[in-house]
């Protein structure tokens, strides 16, 4: 059962907390699968993620953000994809950043995802885990605690519409106008974790990453971003699509993959559906 990931990813929680309290946040030489220049905390947080996941004997397999091949061994059964630091481009400007996590059984693949996650390091500390249910916990007064999360509603007011928008489609400009005038307030703040986080909590909305003509297959990964929050968000009564198709019934061809993606209340993703078909 992924629920057995709870208390690592509890732990894993605190010990990057405090990682990003204490380092700089430096650009080093290098650059990851995606092409993006690392920072030193992605890094240190990958490297300490990878040690928690594999000290687990379940653990079977683990594949991140910041590495280039996945690491398997002969033992256990879960795999687990994770994006380490989700955010680097607005740490230094002191706002919230995040971790990502998607549990596999047997195979790296949409369909093969039991459970996901993600870590919020915001002026709270913060855990959002789905498998069969929805949980949210919170570091309060040195113990984690249950909090409350209701299910998307039908149909919300926030619009945090990614990309660069001279590179969006007539059509995707559309769209995302049309929620304008239907009243929706624009509420991006450049991370997926908390921009996620926020139309969860405050009931529905639309967040969108679409293919645009510098990145026509848009930006966020399938395996490290986009498939654990499109579990999550239909665990809580959502929809995530690529503008067609259901975002988990996508297939990959490799581990950086990335996906345009859409994920909302479910009137919101009808609208986007009308707009992509
Ligand atoms: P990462 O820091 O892991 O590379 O991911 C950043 C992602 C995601 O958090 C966010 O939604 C998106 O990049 C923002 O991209 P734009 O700056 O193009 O809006
Ligand atoms: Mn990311
Ligand atoms: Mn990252």
């Amino acid at each position: 059962m992924s629920e057995s990931f709870i208390p690592t990813l509890q732990k894993c929680a605190l010990q990057i907390q405090e990682l990003l309290k204490a380092t700089p946040t430096h650009y080093l030489d290098s650059t990851n699968a995606s092409g993006d220049q690392q920072l030193g905390v992605d890094v240190k947080a990958d490297c300490l993620i990878e040690k928690e996941l594999l000290d687990l004997e379940f653990v079977c397999g683990i594949c991140s953000e910041e590495k280039s091949e996945a690491i398997l061994r002969d033992q256990g059964t879960f795999l687990v994809a994770y994006d380490p630091l989700d955010g680097s481009s607005i740490i230094d400007a002191n706002l919230s950043v995040g971790s990502i996590f998607g549990f596999y059984a047997g195979a790296f693949a949409a369909d093969k995802l039991i459970g996901a996650a993600y870590i919020i390091y915001g002026p709270r500390l913060e855990i959002v885990f789905a498998s069969t249910t929805l949980i949210r916990y919170t570091y309060h007064r040195g113990k984690w605690e249950q909090a409350p999360l209701s299910m998307l509603q039908k149909k919300g007011k926030i619009n945090a519409p990614g990309g660069t928008q001279k590179h969006w489609s007539p059509s995707h400009k559309k769209l995302i106008d049309s929620l304008f005038d239907e009243g929706y307030r624009l509420r991006y703040s450049g991370g997926m974790v908390p921009d996620l986080h926020h139309i969860l909590i405050k009931g529905g909305g639309l967040f969108s990453y679409p293919q645009t003509s510098d990145s026509p297959k848009g930006k966020l990964r399938k395996l490290f971003e986009v498939f654990p929050f499109a579990f999550i968000y239909e665990k809580a009564g959502g929809a995530a699509i690529d503008g067609k198709r259901r975002l988990l019934e996508l297939e990959i061809q490799s581990l950086h993959e990335s996906t345009p993606c859409f994920f909302g209340s479910v009137s919101e993703i009808q609208k986007v559906k009308e707009s992509y078909e």
